[in-house]
């Protein structure tokens, strides 16, 4: 079983080794193999061996399995070449520490992608890994756009060049990006198509293209090696490309996540526009409509006594509507929010609801005030986070929670805003799939705003959103 992967140099994956046609027995005294995953270890297109796993508690090996011990193969591969290459023990040591390090980056931006959607954070990582990596002066990460490729990230010297465009056709990097191939350069300006595209660096460079599922999606371009000469051999080049085959899929991956995010907002604010025609419509239109029935009445009818009671029908109902208009725009937009800050903003939604009957909130707020009393405002964003959010969480109270008292707790703890919202109605099952964009929409602006938030709760005993974001004040505010 184990001369498979080296004959045939693809991974194996299996659910149990034994059934295998391949597969033999084992040898007497042998532990036991359920689970199997094995990988070739392929150097200069020739496998040479294999890395392989068994016995994966709890479950089979999957595709993630597979990729990680692919690139752990990868690196083996380049490890084991370079120290038949080197002779002298010395640089057998070297060589291995240095596809350690490669090892190293690789998992650190396979881990930055696991918890980090964010591209420029991404991106920054790759730049700095990359370029301790080669060693170079400064590396610099260019990726497509719109038909031209961008300096997206650079670490070292050139970290100023982030408008930089280079067109794909005829240049060297867009050579690098079309074909896949990598390249060493000795004069990059040189091979840059125009004067305009000058990156003002006559040095020794390494371009490498960023490969995810065959196809291009950018270009690493490592400029001038500080140690090693003045050159960046084949090693380097190795280095760098099998590093940039996982950069490649970290960018691929943070992309689309971007893609995603910007399309559930798209989605989120088309639905909280539907939700302000609905009531305009339900509300507002159809008291205006009530109110040209009576104004009519009052015109056809010739008796004065009618035409008194009429009016004063009409004028009630301008009065219930100018009202209904008052609370639609506070709850669009808030004066206090803007004017008296959240505390007074949030007590004024409580008293809306009290008001209306419709919830009865208990709200409880702590936030830093200056000597004469007057609130030290957050940021913009931090406060409209803050009151959309506790906003959202009622409304799904009144709308879901089937009770009409509810807790409310925001609280300013050392750079913290802890925000709580509670109540004990009938709950649901979270992260069951919903139609609602409330609650999508809550965890992004939060995510946005630099926080977090959770949603904890449980039929019969009601549900709690709890958040918190940081305390960050305006420039302004002291
Ligand atoms: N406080 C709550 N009590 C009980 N169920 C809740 C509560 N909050 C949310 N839910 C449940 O979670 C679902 C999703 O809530 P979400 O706010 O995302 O959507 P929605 O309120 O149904 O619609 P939308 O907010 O887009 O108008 C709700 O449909 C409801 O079943
Ligand atoms: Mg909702």
């Amino acid at each position: 079983m184990l001369g498979l992967p080296i004959e045939d140099p693809v991974p194996l994956r299996l659910a149990d080794v034994g059934e295998h046609p391949r597969s033999y027995g084992f040898p007497p005294g042998h532990p036991p193999m359920g689970n199997f995953l094995g990988v070739p270890i392929v150097i200069r297109g020739q496998a040479w061996g294999n890395l392989y796993l068994t016995e994966k508690p709890g479950a089979d090996f999957d595709e993630a399995d597979e990729q990680t011990a692919l690139v752990l193969a990868e690196w083996t591969a380049i490890a084991v070449d370079n120290a038949r290459l080197y002779a002298d023990m010395g640089k057998q040591r070297d060589s291995l520490e240095r596809a350690v390090r490669g090892l190293e980056a690789t998992t650190e931006v396979t881990r930055a992608v696991g918890g980090e959607t964010d591209l420029s954070l991404i991106l920054e990582t790759i730049a700095k890994r990359g370029r301790a990596l080669v060693e170079a002066r400064s590396l610099l990460i260019l990726l497509e756009d719109a038909g031209e490729l961008r300096v997206t990230a650079a670490a070292g010297e050139f970290e100023d060049h982030s408008d930089l465009r280079l067109t794909v056709a005829g240049s060297a990097p867009g050579q690098v990006f079309k074909s896949l191939q990598p390249s060493r350069l000795r004069d990059l300006d040189s091979a840059l198509l125009s004067e305009s595209d000058s990156l003002g660096m006559g040095g020794e460079s390494l371009l490498v293209p960023l490969v995810f599922r065959g196809k291009s999606v950018g270009v690493l371009v490592a400029l001038d090696p500080l140690a090693g000469g003045s050159e960046f051999g084949l090693e380097s080049e190795q280095v760098l490309g099998s590093f940039a085959a996982s950069a490649a899929t970290a960018v691929a991956t943070a992309q689309s996540a971007a893609e995603v995010s910007v399309r559930n907002s798209i989605e989120a604010a088309e639905r909280e526009r539907g939700r302000w025609a609905r009531e305009l419509h339900d509300e507002s239109l159809q008291s205006l409509a009530g109110l040209r029935v009576v104004l009519s009445a009052a015109r056809r009818s010739g008796n004065p006594d009618d035409v008194d009671r009429l009016l004063s029908q009409a004028v009630e109902q301008v009065d219930s509507t100018i009202a209904e208009m008052r609370r639609l725009i506070a709850d669009l937009r808030p004066a206090t929010l803007d004017e008296l800050g959240l505390a007074a903003a949030l007590e004024a939604l409580v008293e809306r609801l009290r008001w209306g009957d419709v919830l009865d909130v208990k709200l409880r707020v702590e936030l830093a005030t200056d000597a004469t009393g007057n609130p030290i405002r957050f940021l913009g964003q931090i406060e409209d986070s803050v009151y959309r959010l506790v906003q959202e969480a009622l409304t799904n109270v009144v709308k879901h929670a089937g009770i009409d008292r509810a807790r409310v707790e925001v609280i300013e703890v050392d750079d913290e805003i802890r925000v709580s919202i509670g109540d004990r109605g009938q709950g649901f099952v979270t992260g069951a799939s919903s139609d609602g964009f409330g609650l999508l929409g809550m965890h992004e602006r939060v995510v946005l705003a630099g926080g977090t938030l959770a949603v904890t709760s449980e039929p019969e005993t009601g549900t709690t959103i709890t958040a918190k974001l940081p305390a960050d004040h305006r420039a302004d505010a002291r």
